[in-house]
């Protein structure tokens, strides 16, 4: 079994996909693999920044690979992969979400398995520790694919997910990047300082939405990805991550893609 290395990572979402395209058309024996991303930015990482992620990533990597590598589930590999990843303050999914333009941390999740079709997203989740599981919980417990807002929060809660206040979320750094990008919002409506000042109203925004798609020795397909949106995000704005075939997509047939960037943009294509 292989894993990538972070630089490798953050490009090769939707290879993998292809790989598992490959494999199954030739009805060989399935090798497990697994491969994370760590968010868009990854591709203009300083230094500091690529070695703070390094060792999270590769422990997200690990903790996928241990599940594929006891005859685990690819479902299983990409859960246990993005809980890593939500649990660390440097990347913008659980503990290191971002901030909407009101000052929550609102997020989105969602999963696929690539061998049934079924998946489960949540939304605008406000209380869940890891939003993952909260996806998953939509997916085997319930008959729809996306549950919102209070609903999502209520949902978790009562099937014994674990819950965090708001405060748990708050991480200086975000906190300050709101700040910047209000800042800019108010330059821009100012035309003379407009012109002085970058048009690029929130710098880097998503950094660090996390993904995962994997295959298991069964031959299965699975993807999922985990966000806190965007910097400055209206509040109630849902991006691309919760939803089925814009941020997240597993088909046995063909691909396991996990997508990261600006949603609003692509999940209109
Ligand atoms: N791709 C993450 C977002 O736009 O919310």
């Amino acid at each position: 079994m292989k894993h990538f290395s972070l630089s490798k990572a953050v490009f090769m979402a939707a290879s993998l996909a292809l790989l598992g395209l490959t494999v199954a058309n030739a009805q060989e024996k399935f090798s497990p693999v697994i491969v994370i991303h760590g968010g868009t930015s990854g591709l203009d990482l300083t230094k500091e920044e690529f070695k703070i992620r390094e060792e999270p990533m590769k422990k997200a990597l690990l903790a996928g690979q241990a599940v594929l590598e006891k005859g685990g589930s690819a479902m299983d590999a990409v859960t246990a992969a993005i809980m890593v990843l939500e649990d660390d303050p440097n990347f913008n999914a659980g503990k290191g979400a971002v901030f909407t333009s009101d000052g929550f941390n609102e997020l989105d999740a969602s999963i696929m398995d690539g061998s049934t079709k079924k998946a489960g997203a949540v939304a605008m989740a406000r209380h869940i520790k890891n939003p993952i599981l909260g996806a998953r919980l939509v997916m085997d417990k319930t008959w729809h694919t996306l549950v919102a807002g209070e609903g999502a929060d209520k949902l978790a809660k009562e099937n014994g997910l674990e819950m965090v206040d708001q405060k748990y979320f708050f991480t200086q750094f975000r906190y300050d990047a709101l700040q910047k990008a209000k800042e800019k919002q108010k330059l821009l409506l100012d035309s003379e300082k407009a012109k002085k000042t970058s048009l690029n109203l929130h710098e880097r925004p998503y950094l660090g939405t996390v993904g995962a798609i994997a295959l298991d020795k069964n031959g299965n397909l699975a993807a999922a990805t985990s966000t806190g949106g965007m910097t400055n995000k209206m509040t109630g704005r849902i991006g691309d991550s919760p939803i089925i075939g814009s941020g997240t997509y597993a088909d046995n047939d063909s691909v396991a893609v996990s997508c990261t960037g600006t949603g609003d943009i692509y999940m209109r294509v």
